[in-house]
């Protein structure tokens, strides 16, 4: 980031009241014009963070700060930052056009000036055609596009949402995503959304904040997070990982020769500066697709036995057993034989050349 974060959580903390870690000493920049999600498990803080950010809870340490300046101190509406909630908190009284313009009402903006924003809003979140219909006859994705309608009306430098599609079936989330997306990119305003849903976060952010237990684990790409994971939980939060315990037989700056019950694995250290010693333990994380399986032997495969399959859709997840009780999930295309899969069914796997990669554990 060449530019000053445009957003800056400074070393922050949050102890509620009742003494509950909300936050712990969490670091985090956001650039302009990102569109970053918050990703993490019930109760991890991502919530806390965001009204962190839009000024609804004060810090119990540690600073927020927007462009350079410190922002901690400032009341909600004194910040260039708005929140869609998840509840989407619209008032069911007030029609379309007066709730979008409930904001700039707030403002003393003219009856004209409002109209003609208001209208603009409702035109990018394409509703204009339902500028006077009440809230209560709407579907629940026209009520998220009011959300965000009357939250991008005010022009904020930054956009908050708390879990704002998880209200919406699969079908219309899924059409949402892309049009949040595609609206974020055609402001340039910065988004930071707060989902537990990893695909979601996964497919529409540009950086993603793992959290855990009011820490951050890893921000990274989507790519980065899913090829590359930082920690266990990380491996373990974002898609399916096989996780294998072994250890480390043979270290060098260029390669690392790590030995899983019966399989060997030859890893590129992410750090060529730090070769763990010859016969340290070590996790080898590998994504069931990573894996090739064969019904009769192959070269260089190793014998497992399928203990159970798992459909689902496009492929077929086997769980295996290879010797030394270790035990591993393989995705295969469906073209091949099901009937190899039988539980109990002998069947030949191997790693693919170059994947799989080594945690500490
Ligand atoms: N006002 C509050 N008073 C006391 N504890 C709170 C308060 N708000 C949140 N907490 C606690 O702080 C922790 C983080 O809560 P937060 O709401 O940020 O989680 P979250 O990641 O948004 O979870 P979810 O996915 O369930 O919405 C939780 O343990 C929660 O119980
Ligand atoms: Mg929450």
């Amino acid at each position: 980031m060449a530019r000053d974060p445009l957003l800056r959580l400074d070393a922050v903390s949050k102890i509620f009241d009742t003494g509950t870690v909300g936050l712990e000493n969490v670091d985090l920049d956001i650039g302009h014009g990102e569109f970053v999600s918050l990703l993490g498990p019930s109760g991890c803080g991502k919530t806390t963070s965001l009204r962190l950010m839009a000024g609804f809870e004060m810090p119990t340490s540690g600073r927020v700060l927007l462009d350079g300046q410190d922002i901690t101190a400032l009341r909600p509406y004194d910040r260039p930052v708005n929140t869609v909630f998840q509840d989407y908190a619209l008032f069911p009284h007030m029609d379309v056009a007066e709730n979008v313009g409930f904001g700039l009402s707030l403002r003393k903006l003219s009856g004209a000036d409002i109209k003609r924003r208001v209208t603009e809003a409702l035109e990018l979140v394409g509703l204009a055609d339902k500028i006077h219909a009440r809230v209560s006859m709407l579907s629940g994705g026209q009520r998220q596009r009011v959300a965000l309608a009357r939250a991008l009306v005010c022009s904020p430098r930054v956009l908050l949402l708390d879990e704002p599609l998880s209200a919406l079936d699969a079908n219309l989330r899924e059409q949402m995503q892309i049009e949040l997306k595609r609206l974020q990119a055609r402001l340039g305003t910065t988004f930071v959304m707060v989902t537990h849903d990893q695909t979601e976060a996964l497919s529409i952010s540009d950086r993603i904040v793992v959290m855990n237990r009011g820490r951050i684990e890893q921000i990274a790409t989507p790519a980065e997070l899913y090829d590359a994971p930082a920690t266990r939980f990380v491996a373990n939060f974002i898609g399916t990982m096989n996780l294998l315990e072994g250890k480390v037989l043979e270290a060098t700056a260029q390669t690392h020769r790590i030995a899983a019950g019966p399989m060997t694995f030859d890893i590129a250290p992410c750090d060529p500066g730090r070769a763990p010693a010859a016969g340290a333990p070590a996790l080898v994380c590998i994504r069931p697709e990573e894996i090739t399986v064969f019904p009769a032997p192959s070269d260089g495969a190793l014998p497992a036995q399928v203990v159970s399959t798992v459909f689902y859709g496009p492929m077929l997840r086997v769980f295996a057993e290879i010797g030394g009780g270790q035990k591993l999930m393989i995705d295969t295309p469906r073209r091949t034989a099901a009937a190899a899969f039988e539980p109990g069914a002998l069947i030949y796997v191997r790693p693919n050349a170059g994947c799989g990669r080594m945690l500490e554990p």
